[in-house]
């Protein structure tokens, strides 16, 4: 008998299957031979939420959760954060190869030169109301550049698909700045092909009347730094999304938007808007006993700590950490970072968050360096939108390229009704509705 193959036994029937081991995995196909009768179905697997399923091979982003380990493309992250800038880190992750100096030189060009929005594109965004969530209006806007690019649809021919991945890299900022300027009510402010991918955000985020924007390098290197640790993250909720809504053929813009939808949520890339929301909630270092009491009794989540895959450290938090401090040299002191730190300090001596090994993650402190840099709660995940664009494509072409992948379908288990006799509507009586 080969080594690497599980025998199952079917207790139903008495008989016994080989099913081969790779990589760790078995293959869920492989169970469907696992019949009762030759017409049943066959064996599936149950895994809401996908806890330990596999839906893909991949070479992006390695991820240790048990030892804190984050890889893009086999370079660690802390070594990444420290040399590189963000558009390095994103040809890398696009690529698969870090870049030359000439190629990395050919890429940023390529990439500022797509950093304009068309007019109309403009004048769509202008549309929203003054208090639209800049969420809300980043997602709108990238599916609507679909309209814009519908040559976007060829999604199997490469160069079109890399010409729409330029775009989208070089566009986000642009829509993330103006989504910013709109629920301000300061004029657009066109891009600036002088400066580095950070400094030109931030010139289209906070340029006045000055004829040139000059940005602080600290906080223009702080931006680039979250960037980078921003930039992927494997299989988690928006990638899947986008690789889900891809799967259909579905053109990049629409994908891309599906997965920026997906970020949204509070328990995703929300989670940093929420991190402020509840330092707001407990208001000075003194309450901060209560509040984690208050969590334990199961009153809600402490949002910022915990994570599916990293069950030791997330190494990115630490990053953010010492990045933090670089910022607040230059914005001065935070009082919500004592705040933080004190939450930290508690909650990681306390066998609650010890037990469930629940550590400070990638948005414990992002939020609070966003906010000393002068970005409102609402901002928060519209940042961290920008650098996940290269993952979510990355991935995107990696399961396009796949011949493997087909178009996303998981089954179900059904729990409803068997077959009902119609009943016509005047002799329907009232019946308790169905929870939904
Ligand atoms: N505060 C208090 N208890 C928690 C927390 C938390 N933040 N997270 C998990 N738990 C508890 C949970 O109630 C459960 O307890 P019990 O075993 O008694 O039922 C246990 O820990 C295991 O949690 P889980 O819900 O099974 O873990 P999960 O892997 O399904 O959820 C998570 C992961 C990130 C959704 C969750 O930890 C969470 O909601 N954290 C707060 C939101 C947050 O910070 N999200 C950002 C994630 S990192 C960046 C990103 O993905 O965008």
């Amino acid at each position: 008998m080969p080594q690497d193959t599980l025998t199952i036994t079917d207790n139903r029937t008495g008989q016994s299957y080989n099913l081969p081991i790779t990589d760790g995995t078995i293959r869920a196909m492989d169970l469907r031979k696992i019949k009762t009768k030759p017409d049943d179905f066959g064996l599936m697997t149950y895994d809401p939420a996908f806890t330990n399923t596999a839906s893909c091979r991949s070479a992006i982003t390695y991820i240790d959760g048990d030892r804190g380990i984050l890889r893009y493309r086999g370079y660690p992250i802390e070594v990444l954060a420290e040399h590189c800038t963000y558009l390095e880190v994103a040809y890398l992750i696009l690529f698969g190869e870090l870049p030359t100096a000439s190629q990395l030189k050919t890429w940023v060009h390529e990439i500022t030169h797509h950093t304009m929005l068309n007019e109309s594109t403009k004048k769509f965004m202008e549309g929203f109301r003054h208090d639209a969530h800049p969420m809300a209006m980043l997602v709108s806007t990238v599916a609507a550049l679909a309209s814009m690019y519908p040559e976007a649809r060829q999604v199997h021919d490469h160069e079109n698909r890399l010409l729409q991945i330029k775009r989208l890299i070089g566009k986000m900022p642009s829509i993330a700045a103006m989504s910013y300027r709109h629920s301000v009510g300061f004029p657009y402010v066109y891009p600036d092909n002088d400066l580095t991918y950070p400094e030109n955000f931030m010139n289209m985020l906070w340029k006045m009347v000055e004829p040139k924007y000059v940005a602080n390098p600290a906080i223009a290197r702080a931006i680039d730094i979250l960037f980078i640790l921003h930039a992927d993250h494997e299989q988690n909720c928006s990638t899947n999304a986008m690789r889900c809504v891809g799967s259909s053929e579905a053109d990049p813009y629409l994908s891309t938007a599906a997965a920026a939808a997906a970020l949204s949520g509070p328990l995703h890339g929300g989670a940093n808007e929420e991190v402020l929301r509840m330092l707001d909630e407990i208001g000075s270092k003194e309450n901060v006993h209560a509040y984690i009491r208050k969590i334990k009794e199961g009153k809600g989540k402490l949002m910022g700590f915990g994570h599916r895959v990293y069950k030791n450290y997330d190494p990115r938090a630490k990053i953010i950490k010492w990045t933090a401090d670089r910022v607040f040299e230059v914005t001065g002191h935070n009082a919500k970072l004592e705040i933080a730190l004190e939450l930290e300090r508690i909650a990681l001596e306390d066998d609650y968050f010890v037990q469930r090994k629940l550590y400070p993650n990638v948005d414990f402190y992002s939020g609070i360096i966003y906010q000393a840099m002068g970005f409102k709660p609402e901002m928060f995940t519209v940042l961290f939108a920008i650098p996940r664009t290269i993952g979510w494509l990355a991935q995107w072409q990696e399961m396009l390229s796949d011949p493997e992948q087909k178009i996303a379908r998981p089954r179900q288990i059904w729990v409803g009704h068997d077959t009902r006799e119609f009943v016509p509507i005047e002799k329907r009586e009232k019946q308790q509705p169905a929870t939904v």
